[in-house]
Parts: structure tokens; C-alpha cells; sequence
């Protein structure tokens, strides 16, 4: 409650009282009263993009719809500097929320305020990232929903696609830490089933090109965790693999529709949702931190059917989404 009715919010009220009740404060809301929520998204990405609308678009329809609330929104264009300025402008324009998604807009966030309450989204690993101590009880201002995905899946479904692969490639930038839990995983999957593995690590998008030749030089197919970095490159990693016969295994759906083979993933526009009904618990007086983190339970199975003919993999089981 402190925050939402912060300092900006009281004096607003006060002003308005002085202006239409000169002689006492009545009890209808000034009109500017609207709660304001800042959005902050690391990257221009089609699942981070569909998570924000998916929030915008449901928090509607709970009822906190543009005449209640007004949006910020600001996009970090992948530099995490930017991020620090667009989380201290938000502390500094008292937001009544914050949204942040993706993991280094929450760290961002979580590091520029302990008081405004803070959502992230599509968060991998909100543990290993520092944001919480536990899933079940965050604690302190901030918590949100989370994209963990089951690596174990994803690799059974690619042995059982492409069954003759002796050498994965992993991809992903080594400082993000939601692609480090990840790919440390996926090396304990391989380990325990026999599989080799090679990784290049970059540390910006346009690295991708240079680490994806070596890779495909030296593994039979690539494995790409939710890296935000190597996600905006994904297209121009597809095709260098396509032109190669591998098959390049990814974490996210976008990343299939970017020309990646298959996946099994969370749905994005869920995950959206899931944020804004905790965005309303919030804006209706819950203490963040008493919310546990959600952690999505629901997987779909996606595949690229251009990539697998252009790969001559057979699509087998009946469960895939199939995208053109
Ligand atoms: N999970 C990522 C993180 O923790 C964010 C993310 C979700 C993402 N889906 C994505 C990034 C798709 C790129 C592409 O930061």
C-alpha cells in the first residue's frame, strides 16, 4: 500500500483536494489518479514481446485496463546498461509496479529499488539469478513467473528425432546465467546417456555467426538453451545450420519458428497471463514477496516442418504443433 499510494500519488490527491473540495477532501478519486506500471523488456524478441501484450491484454480483462492503469513501457535493446537507467527512471517516476522481463531486466530492477514491488517474467532460473532466495517464499519486493523449461525432455525428444547424434554443440552467452543452468543440465544429461559435447560461448549477438561455423564444424547437432543473446541471432544460426544438414534443438517456440528444428517449451502468452494475475494480487494489497514464484507446469512440443525436410527427419508422434 505504501507504494501505491507513494509520495507523487499523495500529493496528486492533495493538490486535487485543494482544487475541487477547497473546504475539506471528498471521496472521488482525481481523474490522473491511475496506477502506473513500468514495463521493462531486455531484448526486441517475439517471446518476450508476446509475454508484455499477453500481460497487457489480461490485465484488462481483470479489470485494470487503460482507464485505471497507464503503461511505461521501455525496451533495453539487449545492452544491460541500459537497463540500470530504465529501472532508476522507473524508481525515480514512482511507479506503482515493475515489470521486468527476462532475467537481467530483473536484476536491473532488483537492484535499483527495495521498496516499489517488483514482477519478473520468463525468468529461467530466479535462484541462481540471486532475485530470490526460494521459489516458495521470495520474500523482500519481488517475484513473478518463471520459463523453466525440462532439459531432460528435450533431449530424449532429440535422440529420439535424430537418433544416430554422437556430438552436441552448445551455444549460449556464458554471462547469462539463465542459459548456465541450462546448459549445465544438458552435461549432466550427456554424461549420464553417453553423448558428446562441445560449446562456444559468445558475448553478443553478432559473435553468434563466427561460434556457430565452429560448432558445426566439429558436432552433429547444436542445442541452444532460452539465451537472449544467441534467441535475436536465431534466424542467421538456422540457416548456417540448414546449409550443414544439423539440426539445431532450441528451448523456446520463437526459436522454432526461427528456423530451429523442435523444441519443448512454455507458452508464452500463458506465461504472460500468469504475471498479470499476480500484478492484480499485487495492485489489490498482496505483499509481494508472500507470492511464490510460478514455475510453468504445462510444455508444448513444437517442430519446424521446413527445417526437418530440408533435414530429412521424419516427424514421428502424434503431439508435435507442427509450424510451416
Ligand atoms: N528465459 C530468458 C531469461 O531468463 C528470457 C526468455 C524467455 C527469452 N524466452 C525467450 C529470451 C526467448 C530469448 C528468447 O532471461
Amino acid at each position: 500500500m505504501k507504494n501505491l499510494f507513494g509520495m507523487k500519488k499523495l500529493i496528486g490527491i492533495l493538490l486535487a483536494c485543494v482544487m475541487i473540495f477547497p473546504t475539506g477532501c471528498g471521496s472521488t478519486s482525481p481523474a490522473d489518479d491511475k496506477i502506473d506500471i513500468g514495463i521493462m523488456q531486455f531484448v526486441d524478441h517475439p517471446s518476450l514481446n508476446e509475454i508484455r501484450e499477453s500481460f497487457v491484454a489480461e490485465l484488462a480483462l481483470l479489470g485494470y485496463d487503460e482507464s485505471k492503469v497507464t503503461i511505461h513501457y521501455q525496451n533495453g535493446n539487449g545492452d544491460f546498461s541500459n537497463l540500470n537507467t530504465i529501472a532508476q527512471q522507473f524508481v525515480g517516476d514512482e511507479m506503482d509496479l515493475i515489470v521486468a522481463i527476462a532475467t537481467q531486466s530483473a536484476q536491473a530492477a532488483a537492484a535499483a529499488t527495495s521498496e516499489i514491488p517488483i514482477l519478473f517474467s520468463a525468468v529461467s532460473d530466479p535462484v541462481a539469478a540471486g532475485l530470490v532466495e526460494s521459489l516458495t517464499a521470495p520474500a523482500g519486493n519481488i517475484s513473478g513467473t518463471s520459463d523453466l523449461i525440462d532439459v531432460t525432455a528435450i533431449f530424449d525428444m532429440a535422440r529420439t528425432l535424430t537418433p544416430d547424434v554422437k556430438t552436441f554443440g552448445f551455444i549460449y552467452n556464458s554471462g547469462e546465467v539463465n542459459s548456465q543452468s541450462v546448459i549445465a543440465q544438458a552435461k549432466i544429461y550427456c554424461d549420464a546417456n553417453g553423448i558428446a559435447y562441445n560449446e562456444a560461448t559468445v558475448t553478443n549477438s553478432s559473435e553468434v555467426q563466427q561460434s556457430a561455423l565452429q560448432l558445426l564444424s566439429s558436432s552433429d547437432a547444436i542445442f541452444a538453451p532460452i539465451d537472449n543473446t544467441v534467441a535475436t541471432a536465431m534466424p542467421n544460426l538456422a540457416k548456417l545450420a540448414i546449409d550443414q544438414k544439423i539440426p539445431v534443438y532450441v528451448a523456446a517456440d520463437s526459436m522454432v519458428k526461427d528456423g530451429g528444428l523442435a523444441t519443448i517449451g512454455i507458452n508464452y502468452t500463458i506465461l504472460g497471463k500468469e504475471t498479470s494475475a499476480m500484478a492484480v494480487e499485487i495492485l489489490e494489497g498482496t505483499d509481494v514477496g508472500t507470492i511464490p514464484v510460478k514455475v510453468m507446469d504445462t510444455f508444448v512440443k513444437v517442430i519446424n516442418q521446413t527445417t526437418a525436410t530440408a533435414l530429412d527427419v521424419a516427424i514421428t508422434g502424434d503431439d508435435f504443433i507442427i509450424i510451416e
